[in-house]
């Protein structure tokens, strides 16, 4: 079985971090976004993934081919020469995608973080014979999200709206799909979106059927749904394997610490908070609602919480970071620092404070 995930997009509101590496490869829970996807998808049996690329595809490839071997599966690159939407990238793929089985294949979008119950989707697609299967989902803010109107008992999709202006419902697309290959002859070569020119004609044609994903979901391609994302991606970890997950005085709730990472004395850290690979977290610290990515070091008795501190950073002593500060790459802070909101982009070196949310350059 294959895979496509669309890889594209500059990845804007996630700036600083996207500065620094693609979207689908900025850390989540201390793996790349999309190493998530590729691993969900290598358990049910997928042997080829093909990355949907427009945008830095070299950086990409070269990262992935330590996982290929790895996660023993084939990945492969299809790059668009111009932006090709969400649906234009499946029609350049296609030869990659269609090899004769007539099986149907996965879609993903790269920015979203679920439990990925694709074992599940497969058996839907097999039991209502339609073309296409999509994963939704709730949410109390449906208007940012392409929203679905289906028929609750059988699954069929009445109503596709990408991004609606007016109330249609709150069951959203969650960006995972399984398609027919027959719905590849839908799609143009050109720019074009599955979600404003697709779903709504398969829909339409009662070809198009949902299935309400079970456990959480989030689009993490924001800085706020990054940080929820966390918390409830972590929730579902402590239900399924608590092992992962660190234990100690020094921990409240739930935290992921990388083996790598030191911890000194004092610290208290947590919940919802990743610490990852050669992290040295210095004695006093205090870290609540946080990611901390790779090498990042924090220095003696500094407060963080609701942040992001980006790869190789550093955070002096006494610093107090908090209200969605993002760090990009490289950034230094220095001691007794105080930021409240401030996005700051990579290789800069702060030492005074940031009293409102705002973009340091
Ligand atoms: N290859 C390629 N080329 N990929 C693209 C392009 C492109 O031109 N444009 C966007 N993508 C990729 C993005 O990288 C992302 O993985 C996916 O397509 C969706 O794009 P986003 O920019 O993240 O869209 P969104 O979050 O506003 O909305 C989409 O996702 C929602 C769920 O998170 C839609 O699919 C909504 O219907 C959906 O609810
Ligand atoms: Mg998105």
């Amino acid at each position: 079985m294959k895979a496509l995930i669309l890889v594209g997009g500059f990845g804007t509101r996630l700036r600083p971090l996207t500065l620094s590496v693609p979207k689908p490869l900025v850390d989540f829970a201390n793996k790349p976004m999309i190493l998530h996807q590729i691993e969900a998808l290598k358990a049910i049996g997928v042997t080829e993934v093909v990355l949907a690329i427009n945008y830095q595809p070299e950086v990409m490839l070269n990262f992935l081919k330590e996982f290929e071997k790895k996660l023993d599966i084939k990945i492969t690159c299809s790059q668009e020469t111009e932006p090709l939407g969400t649906a234009g990238p499946l029609a350049l793929a296609r030869d990659k995608l269609i090899d004769g089985s007539g099986e149907p294949f996965f879609v993903l979008n790269s920015d979203v973080i679920s439990e990925y119950p694709l074992k599940e989707m497969i058996d839907f697609h097999k039991g209502h014979g339609g073309e296409a299967s999509i994963m939704v989902t709730k949410v109390d803010e449906p208007s940012k999200y392409g929203v679905v109107v289906m028929e609750e008992t059988t699954g069929k999709v009445e109503k596709f709206v990408e991004k609606p202006k007016i109330f249609v419902g709150n069951k959203i697309n969650a960006g995972i799909y399984l398609l027919k290959p027959s719905v590849l002859d839908r799609i143009e070569l050109r720019p074009t979106s599955i979600e404003k020119e697709v779903f709504p004609k398969i829909a339409a044609e009662n070809k198009l059927y949902a299935m309400v994903l079970p456990g959480f979901w989030m689009d993490v391609g924001q800085p706020k749904d990054y940080i929820t994302g966390l918390r409830l991606y972590l929730d579902s970890l402590r239900k399924k394997s608590s092992a992962e997950l660190a234990a100690g005085s020094h921990i409240m709730g739930n935290v992921l610490v990388d083996e790598s990472a030191v911890i000194e004395d004092g610290c208290l850290i947590g919940p919802d908070v990743a610490i990852g690979p050669g992290c040295i977290i210095e004695s006093g610290v205090r870290l609540s609602r946080c990611t901390i990515m790779r090498g990042v070091r924090i220095k003696k008795h500094a407060c963080i919480s609701s942040s992001i501190i980006g790869w190789h950073s550093t955070v002096g002593r006494w610093a107090r970071l908090e209200n969605m500060t993002i760090l990009g790459e490289d950034v230094h802070l220095g001691d007794e620092v105080y930021s409240n909101g401030g996005v700051v982009l990579p290789h800069k070196e702060i030492k005074s404070s940031i009293l409102k949310p705002e973009i340091v350059m």
